[in-house]
């Protein structure tokens, strides 16, 4: 692992207007669904993270033909060349996410050789789900050691029941039905704002697909999906972290085009700290004022509509110096509380009993080296290092490349100091001001 650092400084206010990204977690599976078209897409709203670029890498790898304007956020994937069903393992250990072109490649072509996508610090990441249901379809799935092999003559139209509403496990298995000729029926789906992003593209490439209350997403086989052009949903993770950091650090921020309407819990445990929050009509755009003395607020992680497990870490940083009692209660991964060690490095006063953290409020936070364990704990991290004494160093760059495209650059708009840093982590000096050699604004 590089010895790259993301260097933060404690920040007074930030106060401004940014623009989001396309949410990761929409784009990963939009563009991995065109393989179900033989055609040119174009996307807009595509954030530049290291994540996509392992998706468009992937999709070269079966054949398509590729070209991402970086500057503009657009990408261009014609998925004519697309003649291959084997993703390289090399490909499927960069990214978890890839697992997401087994639904498509099995539609497409009745075959797909993956390698399993192993699991990560936030838990072991079963795709039993999806591998169960695929039988049910008809799919014959073999697994020979680190290789898995589906095949699939034909799909037939199933009532395919999830135990858990499994984001991925719902793309998938949408994805794999959209050819097979009459009624599938997904119950206990998810129903992310990301998942239902998707189920717009296909819908908008022909598929027939439908969401039944409470939770079901009904697909009626069609012959053929035609190329698309969408705008992907904006990040409502992104979003997040933005305004808790203003909301930490005594800041204002308006976020213009932000999907309010999908962040509504974490909105409302915002409002409940006593965080100003107004949002635009047709709750499309977010302003928020922070509260001087927030109150300290409790949640569980849940399915969508519950309070998302992607922003628990950047809460819970803002926990760390709020007053009173928050209790967290990480409800669906099994090991998402690792940034928890890292905050008490820093002087926060938590208490872990099984999947609940006991935040209670401190006066103050100490910046000293730490390290991120996944994507948002990296963001809980810079959060925490706004408002600690100090310099805070973060390792574990790679995770803040996978999930964000330039969010420093934006924090920097805001008024932060935040840079990448590629000193060892030892000769940093964190009593004082960072003196660091190969200093790079970001
Ligand atoms: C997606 O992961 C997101 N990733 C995650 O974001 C997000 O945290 C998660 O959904 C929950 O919202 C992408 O969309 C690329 P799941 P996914 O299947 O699909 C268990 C981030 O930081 N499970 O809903 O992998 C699983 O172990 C990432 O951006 C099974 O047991 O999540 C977990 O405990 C992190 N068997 C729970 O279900 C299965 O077959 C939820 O997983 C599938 C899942």
């Amino acid at each position: 692992m590089s010895n790259e650092q993301i260097v933060v400084e404690q920040s007074s206010a930030l106060n401004g207007e940014i623009s989001l990204a396309g949410a990761k977690n929409a784009v990963l599976v939009i563009i991995a669904s065109l393989v179900l078209t033989n055609g040119k897409s174009r996307l807009k709203n595509v954030p530049c993270s290291q994540d996509v670029l392992h998706m468009i890498a992937l999709l070269k790898e079966l054949g398509a033909t590729i070209f991402f304007d970086t500057k503009n956020n657009e990408l261009e994937v014609d998925t004519r060349g697309i003649v291959s069903y084997k993703v390289s393992s090399e490909i499927m250990k960069k990214m978890r996410a890839s697992v997401l072109v087994m639904g498509p490649l099995l539609a497409r072509f009745g075959c797909v050789d993956v390698a399993l996508p192993g699991g990560c610090v936030i838990g072991s990441r079963p795709i039993n789900y999806h591998l169960s249901n695929f039988e049910i379809m008809g799919a014959q799935i073999s697994v020979t050691g680190e290789l898995i092999s589906a095949r699939a003559k034909k799909l037939f139209p199933k009532k395919l029941i999830l135990e858990y509403p499994s984001v991925g496990a719902t793309e998938n298995l949408m994805m794999a039905a959209v050819f097979t000729p009459g009624l599938t029926t997904i119950v206990n789906a998810a129903l992310e704002p990301e998942v239902l992003d998707l189920v717009s593209v296909l819908k908008k490439m022909g598929a027939k697909i439908s969401i039944v209350p409470p939770a079901a997403i009904r697909i009626e086989g069609v012959k053929e999906l035609k190329p698309i052009e969408h705008e992907v949903l904006l990040d409502r993770l992104e979003a997040g972290s933005l305004l808790l950091a203003a909301a930490m650090t005594g800041g204002e921020v308006h976020l213009p085009k932000a999907p309010a309407y999908t962040l509504d819990m974490f909105l409302l445990k915002l409002r409940e700290m006593g965080h100003r929050i107004t949002t635009g009509e047709h709750e499309v755009g977010i302003w928020l004022k922070a509260e001087k003395f927030p109150r300290a607020v409790s949640f569980k992680t849940g399915p969508y509509p519950g309070f998302p497990t992607d922003l628990q870490a950047p809460m819970m940083a803002a926990q760390c110096l709020a007053s009173g009692k928050s209790v967290i209660q990480e409800t669906v991964f099994e090991n998402r509380l690792l940034h928890v060690r890292e905050l008490q490095k820093m002087g926060a006063q938590i208490e872990v009993k099984y999947n609940t953290a006991i935040v209670t409020g401190v006066d103050e936070l100490y910046g000293v080296p730490v390290i991120a364990t996944d994507i948002r704990a990296s963001c809980a991290l810079v959060l925490a290092g706004f408002v600690a004494k100090g310099t805070t160093t973060i390792s574990g760059v790679h995770h803040w490349r996978r999930g964000y495209d330039k969010l420093e650059k934006k924090l920097q708009t805001l008024g932060a100091t935040i840079y990448f840093a590629h000193e060892p982590i030892s000769s940093l000096q964190h009593s004082s001001r960072a003196s660091v050699v190969g200093k790079k604004s970001i």
